[in-house]
């Protein structure tokens, strides 16, 4: 906690607070200073970051490297936005963050990973590490260069010992969990032939789907980010040969061609895909799902059977992956975004499962080859394994605001509490008050991230 100095005590009650609540622990950011000299730079033009946990005994020489999300900028505009946020910049990024589920260093969070190397690559450049523009505009100073920082980053950890590894998983959530999909083959080429490699993607698998008015939005945001960021030719030729580029960015249609294993997790009802694919602002100009995007259990009748159509629609663009028993699948019923990061929702006596198997056991044992995996659940409300997501009013991005990813709230409604759980829930919910109210001077001077751990 060396460096959050500026509230005093009350920023290391905060933080004690967040380790009791996270379960995690925090990590030094690295900068890569050298990247710079690469072109290879955040929006602002600063150098990439990532936060390492060295790994220890038999992990030693096994390296998970999860990629951050945050949803992408589309145009000059949005850019500009992002510039003077963490999500565009490495000096707007807090010098710590907590590792917690997939990135926990004790084997009762996360048993498969814990003793590895854990990596959490900052994620500035708003292409999902595809972007690639030599020219810089003088006026805006945006650098789109997303792909020089993946491969500086991937050097950079070789040269740290990733260069001996004899397992590799490139993994991620959200903006990070599409990385992880489109980069996953690059990933495999930049590590010895001699290494494990596989990839996993948590909530990565955004689909290409008409909105509730049947526009298509997100096909036409894509197409901006690509456009914007000169990403084509940093997205599989095998894709971009047979179809408009762009939409190469969506994996149904270039995952089949992924050489490297592979797992999806995601919800069927993935609350940012509804929020931002299915019904975003712009479709539902009076506000009809405002209530049902903040909480599955406020749908209608027909905005559940729409939904209801968007996971089969969903189910369907999964085909897009191919048939190989190398892939690994689980997708839960559930209204979520993100599992992996959360202790709750990675590895709990209460987290989902699939066949009675949580996210952590279903990949860990995918990984090893121990089993493979390749669940669909039954459709809502079918699974009481389920974290649903219900969000607060107040944290509802302006509605259409896709170029900022809503940050993970971890999800404290919808589960059923027990006698046994009681306790627990009430000191948890003691400490939210006291984040939420107490201490947020504290917590905008030091971390837009700690807001992840407030809702
Ligand atoms: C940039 O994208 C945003 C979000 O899609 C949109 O609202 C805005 O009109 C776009 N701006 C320009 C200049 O194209
Ligand atoms: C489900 O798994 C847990 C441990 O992970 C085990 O205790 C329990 O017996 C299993 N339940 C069933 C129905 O197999
Ligand atoms: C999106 O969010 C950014 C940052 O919070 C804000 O500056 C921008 O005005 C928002 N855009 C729209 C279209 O609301």
């Amino acid at each position: 906690m060396g460096r959050m100095v500026n509230g005093g005590l009350l920023c290391i009650l905060v933080n004690v607070l967040i380790l009791l609540k996270t379960e995690g622990f925090f990590v030094d950011i690295t900068y890569i200073e050298n990247a710079v000299a690469k072109g290879a730079v955040c929006l602002d033009g600063s150098p990439p970051a990532y936060h390492l946990d060295r790994g220890f005994g038999a992990g030693i020489n096994s390296w998970l490297v999860h990629i951050e999300g945050g949803g992408w900028c589309n145009n000059v505009t949005t850019c500009l936005d992002r510039k003077s946020t963490r999500l565009g910049s490495s000096k707007q990024m807090v010098k710590q963050l907590a590792f917690s589920g997939i990135l926990s260093n004790k084997p009762e969070f996360n048993p498969d990973f814990y003793n590895w190397n854990r990596v959490k690559v900052r994620y500035c450049d708003g292409s999902s590490f595809t972007g690639d523009v030599e020219a810089v505009n003088p006026i805006t100073n945006l650098h789109f260069r997303g792909a020089r920082v993946f491969l500086a980053v991937i050097e950079d950890l070789l040269a740290k010992g990733m260069r001996s590894a004899e397992n590799a998983v490139l993994s991620g959530c959200s903006a990070g969990g599409l990385t992880s999909i489109l980069h996953c083959d690059s990933f495999r080429a930049l590590l010895p032939l001699g290494t494990k490699v596989k990839c996993f993607a948590d909530a990565g698998y955004f689909i290409n789907a008409k909105d509730v008015s049947g526009v298509q939005h997100i096909e036409a945001f894509y197409n901006d980010v690509v456009t914007t960021h000169g990403s084509t030719k940093n997205l599989p030729v095998t894709c971009t040969s047979t179809m408009k580029p762009s939409l190469c960015f969506f994996p149904q249609y270039m995952a089949q061609q992924i050489q490297t294993p592979i797992f999806i997790t995601n919800a069927a009802y993935d609350s940012w895909q509804i929020k931002n694919i299915l019904a975003p602002g712009v479709a539902d100009p009076h506000g009809l799902w405002h209530n049902c995007k903040l909480d599955i259990t406020k749908c209608s009748p027909s905005q559940l059977q729409t939904m209801q159509g968007f996971r089969l629609e969903f189910l369907s663009a999964l085909n897009g992956l191919g048939t190989s028993s190398s892939r690994g699948l689980f997708i839960n019923g559930c209204y979520a975004h993100c599992q992996t990061e959360m202790q709750e929702t990675w590895f709990r006596n209460d987290s989902p499962r699939l066949s009675n198997k949580t996210i952590a056991k279903a990949v860990g044992d995918w990984f090893y080859d121990k089993s493979p995996f390749q669940k669909i659940d039954c459709p809502y409300p079918c699974d009481k394994t389920c974290h649903n997501r219900v969000f607060d009013p107040q944290d509802q991005p302006s509605i259409d605001n896709t170029s900022i990813g809503q940050p993970d709230q971890p999800a404290i409604n919808g589960m059923g509490i027990d006698n046994t759980k009681w306790m627990a829930n009430v000191i948890r919910k003691y400490i939210e008050v006291i984040l939420k109210y107490v201490a947020l001077p504290c917590l905008v001077n030091a971390s837009p991230e700690m807001e992840i751990f407030l809702m």
